[in-house]
């Protein structure tokens, strides 16, 4: 158990790529707000309109409890998390923080130090990690999920979410003590030095209209139309989130290579298709070991 200090206030942190753990965070602060507790959201991958409207920091900085919730890249924090584990000043220390990676894969090899070299960074700028906990929502790169898999996934997040809260607020520590090997540690490298310029490598479709949505959306302001071109340019500090291949309204954002989902990445759409459609069991969805770590987290054996 924590020292236990009732918590009033809580600060959560996400970085979506795709809107996959946006939908956690969105939970979370639903779950937390109906116990009259007070939330912050801070948004760690925000487009330039979120920004506008986002809170002020020195009001963000007063919870009793933070949760940071991010997408896993290459079994890593995406580089914003740690720029902003960077930016954190010494008003921090000793303050709670639990730490909740959201991968495709699950909690199985080699996701499995997804969290590690995150935790160091939060623990060395004075954070008290008090929890660290794997979370699933469908693979955006590589693997197409089945409609019913997605769906699964989808429904099973207020569960999950209830579950989460009701632990961190009676003080339940939860840690796990699992560390990156040598081949994930220079793996996870690899894709940070090499995603500055991943963009870069990306063609415009004829289709483009210029509309703008791209550079609105990038977290990492790394799309401009200049105004001699109509076309987006890419400068070099992408992290490959997908946001501006999958959102590009016109899909004139072509990536070589099997990376990119074919058919994209739209939960939503995948809703409005699966409505009133019964599901497949858990067992028929997973099948292989590719999904062994999905399934065992939609069956609650982690
Ligand atoms: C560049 C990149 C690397 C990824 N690496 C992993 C990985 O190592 N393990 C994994 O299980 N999923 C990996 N994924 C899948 C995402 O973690 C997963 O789809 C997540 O739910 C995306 O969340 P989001 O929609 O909030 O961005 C990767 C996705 C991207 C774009
Ligand atoms: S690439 Fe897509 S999102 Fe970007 S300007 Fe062109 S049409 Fe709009
Ligand atoms: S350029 Fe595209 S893939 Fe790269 S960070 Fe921006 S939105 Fe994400």
């Amino acid at each position: 158990m924590d020292h236990f200090n009732a918590v009033n206030s809580v600060r959560i942190l996400y970085f979506s790529g795709t809107g996959g753990t946006k939908r956690f965070a969105e939970a979370f602060e639903k779950e937390l707000k109906s116990r009259g507790i007070t939330v912050f959201v801070k948004n760690l991958g925000e487009s330039l309109q979120e920004k506008k409207n986002a809170p002020a920091e020195q009001e963000i900085g007063a919870a009793d409890l933070n949760i940071l919730l991010y997408s896993v890249y290459a079994m890593d924090a995406p580089r914003p998390v740690y720029d902003w584990i960077g930016s954190v000043t010494g008003q921090e220390a000793g303050k709670r923080i639990a730490v909740l990676s959201v991968s495709g894969g699950g909690e199985m090899w080699p996701n499995t130090g997804s969290r590690s070299d995150c935790c160091k960074a939060l623990e060395d700028r004075g954070f008290r990690i008090v929890y660290d906990r794997m979370l699933c929502m469908p693979a955006n790169v590589m693997v197409n999920y089945s409609d019913h898999l997605v769906m699964h996934l989808l429904n099973v997040i207020p569960r999950k979410v209830t579950q989460i809260v009701e632990e961190l607020l009676a003080g339940r520590v939860r840690r796990t003590e699992s560390k990156k090997g040598f081949f994930c540690k220079k793996l996870s490298r690899v894709e940070r030095k090499n995603s500055y310029q991943f963009a870069q490598k990306f063609q415009i479709a004829d289709q483009c209209t210029g509309c703008g949505w791209c550079e609105q959306n990038c977290p990492t302001r790394n799309i401009e139309i200049p105004e001699s071109a109509s076309k987006p340019r890419f400068k070099d500090q992408c992290v490959i989130c997908m946001r501006c291949v999958y959102g590009c309204p016109t899909n004139a954002i072509k990536v070589k290579g099997n990376f990119v989902l074919k058919n994209g990445f739209d939960l939503s759409a995948v809703e409005r298709r699966m409505k009133d459609v019964e599901l497949a069991p858990v067992e028929k969805c997973c099948k292989g070991l590719l999904y062994k770590g999905v399934k065992e987290y939609l069956l609650d054996k982690y």
